[in-house]
């Protein structure tokens, strides 16, 4: 059993790559364990919708902020379908079932103690919905040159510098809380510094949950949205915080490395404080850049996931946002490696090889029936399927630790030795002579075939659905029952055009 879980998303800017990025991580994860592995799965995403940001863009369009959200919220929901995730729910924190969550929490807090009401003055980015130490305020900017506002009101506090012992306890007793490791030593080094108490409420705004009995305050939007994992698993239960504890208890939030503090410090705090225990993982990943730059309006060069996908195809998409760069650190886009990926990784190495090995196995037989022969005597090609056959484990491992890139790397270069094995054994030739050895070695390739496409599903579902169902198959089938002696084969058509 495993939960996943995207950001979920602001509803002010348009969708773009990070979303598409994270989303299509959450997505990769959750087919793996659902569709490989046969596990329970339950993948979550949805819309982030409170906050001063989101009045201030409604104001500006002069409707109402829930009228606003309703909309942006809705071209999230159809990225979902663009993107062809398999999230089986979708949650708004305009909802009914999370700001019931939310108010729990809230309670909770308020009993166990760890909520005071004081005034918070200092600066605030509505960029970011985050407050700002003095230390990072330069002319009234932040650091990366973003306009910060100076607030000076009454607030509830959360009690945030109560916690350095029990986060740090909870480090230490939990290693690999955070993946890749070394964004840890970030966070233990960001709690050892100190931290001053968190505002938790504000009154110069009402687009929010309002606090209970006093309702001139909202609450701050972190604590709302951080909230959204448990709503979504979340019973309705009037009195208490009721939800899936055996999915919590394996859940996996999908992050950028851009909001690792409030969930990796923020997060566990309020959960700890909650006696909720943290989730099981945090998945970090890098920023995408554009040939080299910081993507931004300014420069122009913000990557529309929408016009690659309508321009070159959702799984090429998919495909390359994962093998280019090393999932955990940054990346780079640029539509130059972009068209070389699609041209050999899945033009050339394998498109054609399923092509080659597919168009051979149908010449030879006469109602498009391909029978196997698996007793192999030959020492190519026993050679052959032994150096493939540690790939379901090798995958495994990489899957289990999310190292994205790893297990598709992995993948080719499996595929790599299938096609030097095709260009070693000519069963082109061998159609004509030897018609014994033809069938093995076509079994052995399209064995090694079936079981790449199963394993490349979770980047490419569409294209590897085409590649079952070309051999009158289907992924559930087949991770029911490997055991297939034939397969009926229809002619295949390319899977990937090339890109000039
Ligand atoms: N609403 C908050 C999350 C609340 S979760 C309780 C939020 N929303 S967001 O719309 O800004 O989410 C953005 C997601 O996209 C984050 O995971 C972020 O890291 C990711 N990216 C935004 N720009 C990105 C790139 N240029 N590259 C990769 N991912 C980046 O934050």
């Amino acid at each position: 059993m495993k939960y996943f879980t995207t950001p979920i998303y602001y509803v002010n800017g348009n969708p773009h790559i990070g979303h598409a990025y994270t989303s299509i991580a959450a997505d990769i994860l959750s087919r793996f364990w659902r569709t490989i592995e046969g596990e329970k799965v339950k993948f979550l995403t949805g819309t982030d919708e409170h906050g001063q940001k989101v009045a201030k863009s409604a104001e500006k369009l002069g409707i109402k902020p829930l009228e606003f959200c309703d909309k942006v919220s809705m071209e999230f929901k159809n990225l979902t379908s663009i993107l062809n995730l398999s999230n089986d729910d979708f949650i708004r924190t305009t909802e009914e079932r999370h700001k019931n969550t939310v108010i729990k929490m809230w309670n909770i807090l308020l009993k166990n103690g760890y909520i005071y009401k004081d005034f918070y003055e200092g600066w605030y980015s509505v960029k970011d919905e985050a407050f700002v130490p003095e230390n990072e305020v330069k002319d009234g900017h932040d650091l990366s040159g973003n306009k910060l506002e100076y607030l000076k009101e009454e607030s509830y506090f959360f009690k945030l510098s109560s916690m350095q012992d029990k986060l740090l306890k909870f480090y230490d007793e939990n290693k690999d809380f955070i993946t890749p490791s070394f964004y840890m030593n970030e966070v233990v080094s960001f709690v050892k510094g100190g931290m001053k108490d968190l505002s938790i409420s504000r009154t110069s705004f009402d687009w929010g949950i309002k606090v209970p009995n006093d309702e001139k305050h909202v609450m701050y939007v972190w604590l709302d949205a951080l909230c959204n994992y448990i709503s979504a698993i979340s019973y309705d239960n009037p009195d208490k915080i009721d939800f899936d504890q055996d999915l919590w208890d394996n859940s996996y939030h999908l992050i950028g490395k851009d909001i690792l503090r409030f969930h990796a410090v923020y997060w566990p705090a309020f959960l700890i404080a909650a006696e909720i225990n943290p989730p099981k993982k945090l998945i970090v990943h890098g920023w995408w850049r554009c040939n080299g730059e910081k993507m931004s309006k300014s420069l122009g060069n913000v990557v529309d996931p929408i016009e690659v996908i309508k321009t070159y195809g959702l799984d090429q998409f998919r495909f390359f946002l994962f093998k280019e760069s090393v999932f955990g650190t940054d990346c780079n886009f640029s539509v130059e490696h972009f068209k070389t990926r699609i041209n050999t990784e899945l033009c050339n190495d394998f498109g054609n090889l399923i092509q080659r090995v597919f168009v051979l196995a149908l010449k030879s037989t006469e109602n498009s029936t391909f029978i196997f022969s698996r007793n192999y005597d030959d020492h190519d090609i026993v050679d052959y399927v032994s150096s493939v056959s540690d790939l379901k484990d090798n995958l495994e491992k990489f899957m289990k630790d999310a190292r994205l890139t790893e297990y598709l790397k992995e993948v080719f270069e499996k595929i790599s030795l299938a096609n030097k094995f095709v260009d070693k054994m000519k069963p082109w030739e061998l159609l004509k002579t030897d018609l014994d050895k033809f069938k093995k070695v076509i079994t052995a390739l399209i064995d090694s075939i079936i079981e790449f496409s199963a394993y490349l599903y979770p980047y490419m579902p569409e294209t590897i659905n085409k590649v079952f169902a070309t051999l009158n198959i289907s992924i559930d089938g087949y991770m029911k029952n490997k055991n297939i002696d034939s397969v009926v084969i229809s002619k295949p058509t390319p899977l990937f055009k090339k890109i000039d």
